[in-house]
């Protein structure tokens, strides 16, 4: 008998996990709570929310599932690693204290402070007339970030002091994010570009994957407002070898060093945002868990079984580093309901995606997706990744716009220019 995994999420990350998590050898069962139609492909989808975290941990128990890969970080913050352990189970995940990373922004800094981790100076205030005075005599543009989750609307780079003000004011007095805006961390803008770079980590070594990068605004050329992510590739040709190497001296080593000293072994994902500035690396934020949607042209990438390491994480120790990687570059674009990330419609009937599907070298992942009467709707903002892998960058590029063509629903919506800052700084 194999192991039986439940992997918890629904969105385009998760069906990356759900895809190459099922064709593991070692594994018999998959589930997802509460998984979506893509991931119905590759496991059994259980309605449990992802809040839910005791109904998760009863639903664990009853079935003796040997290994829990936690998506989001909201119940990773909330404790869900803790918690399942308390049953004996294993999770793939940090516990509270390591999530801390991503659910405080304050114990973020505070720690890279205290290490010595390269990132922006900033300070902390939990009064909104002392941040206000600060804010105002602050250079432009300012960073200002709300402590705790905030479903990435937790933060403003602001042009003007009008803009500052009126976030802060938005934050700490009206509490648009609740208690996670009552603290709030206002820092120096860094110039750069953006990288995501990702690593597996028992708590002492670490196993990175490929550096990726993260397409955060909705409108091409990096305009409009902040989303979830509009399309990600890996590699990120801005995260040379040289680059890689520092981030990992001084960056991982003296953090999971900083953890270990407050008695917090990390283990799962550890993902840095990090700004790159002629080759200098500093770091943006923390993420625990897997990126979405980086983690679709990732996994793309990863040729073994991801199972083992997972495992060896969850243990709490990394005997195999190994992993193997396919060369070639691979590319997600996100396709989402006309609107998004402001209002938006569901359940517009989609098309194509089995078309999409029939060319080589692609794999279309679900994140916002439903059923209705054995029909494939939209239900969300960010609906599929179209992720497609070639090689060369500018072949999985046509690859996975030739495949975007081929999808269709009223109001679709895509940026089509995912992977052009790869092209430039490559001068292809
Ligand atoms: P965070 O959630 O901290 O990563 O912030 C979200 C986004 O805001 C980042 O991906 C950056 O685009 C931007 N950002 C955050 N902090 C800074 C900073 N100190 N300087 C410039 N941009 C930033
Ligand atoms: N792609 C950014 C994130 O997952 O937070």
């Amino acid at each position: 008998m194999g192991l039986s995994v439940l992997i918890i999420g629904s969105g385009g990350r998760e069906h990356a996990l759900a895809w190459k998590i099922s064709q593991s050898p070692l594994v018999s069962k998959v589930y997802a709570a509460p998984g979506n139609p893509g991931i119905a492909r590759h496991a059994e989808c259980v309605p449990l929310s992802v809040d839910d975290i005791q109904g998760l941990r009863d639903f664990a128990v009853s079935k003796r599932i040997d290994l829990t890969v936690v998506g989001p970080e909201a119940p990773l913050v909330a404790g869900i690693a803790d918690l399942f352990a308390k049953d004996g189970l294993l999770v793939f995940g940090p516990d509270q204290a390591g999530a801390q990373l991503e659910g405080s922004k304050v114990f973020m800094k505070t720690i890279l402070q205290e290490c010595g981790v390269p990132t922006a100076d900033f300070r902390v205030f939990d009064d909104y007339d002392e941040a206000e005075q600060y804010v105002l005599t602050h250079r432009l543009p300012v960073v200002i970030k709300a402590d705790g989750l905030a479903a990435g609307k937790g933060v403003v780079v602001a042009q003007t002091y009008e803009e500052a003000v009126s976030f802060l004011k938005e934050t700490m007095e009206t509490g648009v994010f609740g208690s996670a805006g009552d603290r709030v961390v206002i820092e120096e803008c860094l110039a750069g570009e953006e990288a995501s770079y990702i690593v597996f980590t028992d708590g002492y070594k670490v196993v990175p994957l490929p550096s990726s990068q993260d397409h955060k605004r909705i409108g091409d050329g990096d305009l409009g407002p902040n989303t979830g992510g509009m399309g990600a590739y890996s590699p990120a040709p801005v995260m040379t070898p040289e680059v890689e190497e520092r981030v990992l001296r001084e960056v991982f080593d003296p953090l999971l060093a900083a953890l270990r000293a407050r008695k917090i072994v990390y283990r799962g994902i550890l993902y840095a945002g990090l700004m790159i500035d002629n080759g200098v690396p500093r770091v943006l934020e923390f993420n625990v868990r897997f990126g979405d949607p980086e983690a679709q042209p990732l996994f793309m990438r990863f040729s073994g079984d991801l199972v083992p390491l997972l495992l060896q994480c969850a243990r709490g120790k990394i005997d195999d580093a190994s992993i193997e990687i396919d060369p070639r570059p691979a590319i997600c674009v996100v396709m989402a309901s006309g609107g998004y990330p402001g209002k938006y419609a569901k359940g517009c009937p989609i098309e194509g995606v089995s078309d999409a599907e029939k060319l080589s070298d692609v794999i279309v992942f679900h994140a916002g997706t439903a059923m209705e009467q054995g029909r494939l709707i939209t239900g969300g903002g960010r609906v599929l990744g179209v992720t497609a892998i070639g090689e060369t960058l500018k072949g999985a590029i046509a690859r996975a716009y030739d495949a975007v063509d081929l999808i269709h629903w009223e109001g679709a919506y895509y940026r089509s220019d995912i992977g052009k800052k790869a092209l430039l700084r490559r001068g292809v």
